[in-house]
């Protein structure tokens, strides 16, 4: 089939290389034409494991093409996704949609035969009927249809989440473009994924009530972690406990930080905005989204507790600073709060993070990058381990650290309490 992919975003790149190693002719567009000249020279601008290798492969192969021409690759294809940004608003809590209604301008102006217009942009309810009135404004109904397919990829795992998805949603009302779409991910299905077709609105909803769903069951976990640590229980142990429960299930219910990254914060925000509009209080989900941004002051209280009340020109090193491993993404990640604030109290922060320096960090005095683990944890007091990296997971500490007290507190509950208790190593983690 010819698709188009409408911005080489995460979404956008990451679905449309897939989609063309799945043998469909795709052209990613994106008026950043600088990003598109990178893209044809295979330079990649997100990090994302497997992605350089696909890109390459499928743009050798022709079948994957990059284009900053909207209407001519509109005109080319078959489908069109529509994947570009929808930040939160600017001074708001809603979802900025100004990048979807551009774009479904673009498209009516480029459209002469059927054309099936997706939405994979997380878009709240009822933003696809707002995209088929912009559209049928110019154009015949007859010669369009507007479908939301929501992504469900994690960073990190993006490739693997799209080869093997749970389920893959299909809002659609009407047979014709549901049996084209049916078609087009049948190599999925053929693999176990489940095709669920509901309406346009229900498909919009399921994405926001996922991400949501996901956020709370974090939320959740986290606060009893505050508990567990004021009762000497071990929070894994709960969320072991809880998880073999089929119907609760044990993913996504690891404590740590707070959630973070462009997807959870934004999508909390964003449905409760949404509900609000058709006067429904989302008080579940209001008041996730408040415990999570208490989180970064409640491990900040901790930080404080574990050092003696002793900040003051204590040598902290953070691991990881993204808002989870295997990607190089900060945004809303815990530690951007975090450290300034460990800093404006007298601590010196040096941190290293699998991607490399981050320009978050660079004007901040008294915050160092190291280029490797040893370097950036020998001279510690403190060991944060914030994100939970392969590369974290079995460093020799009291071989890599000169001083003889220091202490770990790890954010990820990456280690074991009695093996570390074994060592002697001043260790706390998270509830426990
Ligand atoms: C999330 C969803 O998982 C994807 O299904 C969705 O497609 C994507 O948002 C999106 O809407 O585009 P992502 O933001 O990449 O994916 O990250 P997750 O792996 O879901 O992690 C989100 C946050 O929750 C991170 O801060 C992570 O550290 C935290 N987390 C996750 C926990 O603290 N505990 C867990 O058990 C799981």
């Amino acid at each position: 089939m010819k698709l188009c992919m409408i911005g080489t975003g995460y979404v956008g790149l990451v679905s449309g290389v897939c989609f063309s190693d799945l043998g469909n002719d795709v052209i990613c567009v994106d008026r950043d034409t600088k990003k598109i000249e990178n893209l044809k020279k295979g330079i990649i601008p997100i990090y994302e494991p497997g992605l350089d290798e696909l890109v390459l492969k499928n743009y050798k192969n022709d079948r994957l093409k990059f284009s900053t021409n909207l209407k001519d690759s509109i005109s080319k294809s078959d489908i069109v996704f529509i994947c570009v940004g929808t930040p939160t608003k600017k001074n708001g809590s809603a979802a900025d949609l100004s990048q979807i209604f551009d774009v479904a301008k673009e498209i009516r102006s480029s459209i002469s035969k059927f054309k099936i217009i997706i939405t994979k942009s997380t878009v709240p309810v009822t933003t696809g009927d707002e995209i088929e009135k912009i559209i049928s404004q110019k154009v015949s109904k007859k010669l369009f249809s507007v479908i939301s397919n929501p992504e469900f990829l994690r960073e990190g795992e993006a490739i693997r989440d799209f080869t093997y998805p749970d389920r893959i949603i299909i809002g659609c009302n009407d047979k014709k473009s549901n049996t084209i779409l049916k078609n087009l991910y049948s190599p999925l299905i053929s693999k176990g994924a489940k095709y669920v077709n509901s309406s346009r609105r229900s498909a919009e909803l399921i994405k926001y009530a996922s991400n949501a769903f996901l956020a709370t069951k974090i939320t959740f976990i986290n606060e009893l972690a505050n508990l567990c640590e004021k009762l000497d229980i071990n929070v894994e142990d709960i969320s072991i406990g809880m998880g073999l429960d089929k119907r609760i299930g044990g993913r996504f219910l690891r404590a740590g930080p707070a959630y973070g990254g462009s997807c959870f914060p934004k999508d909390t925000k964003a449905i409760t905005t949404t509900a609000d509009k058709f006067k429904t209080n989302l008080s579940v989900i209001k008041s996730v989204i408040k415990s999570n941004e208490n989180r970064s002051s409640l491990l900040l209280k901790r930080i404080f507790d574990i050092l003696r009340g002793k900040i003051k020109k204590k040598k902290i090193c953070f691991l990881g600073v993204t808002f989870k491993a295997n990607t190089d993404d900060m945004r809303d990640s815990p530690c951007l709060s975090m450290i300034p604030s460990l800093i404006k109290n007298g601590a010196v922060i040096n941190y290293f993070d699998p991607t490399g320096e981050k320009k978050e960090f660079k004007k901040i005095r008294n915050v160092s990058f190291s280029k490797d683990i040893s370097s950036a944890i020998k001279d510690s007091d403190l060991i944060i381990i914030h994100t939970e990296w392969n590369d974290f997971k079995s460093i020799n500490f009291k071989k890599n650290i000169i001083k003889k007290k220091f202490t770990i507190f790890d954010m990820r509950n990456i280690y074991s309490l009695t093996k570390m208790k074994k060592q002697k190593i001043r260790y706390f983690a998270i509830g426990c």
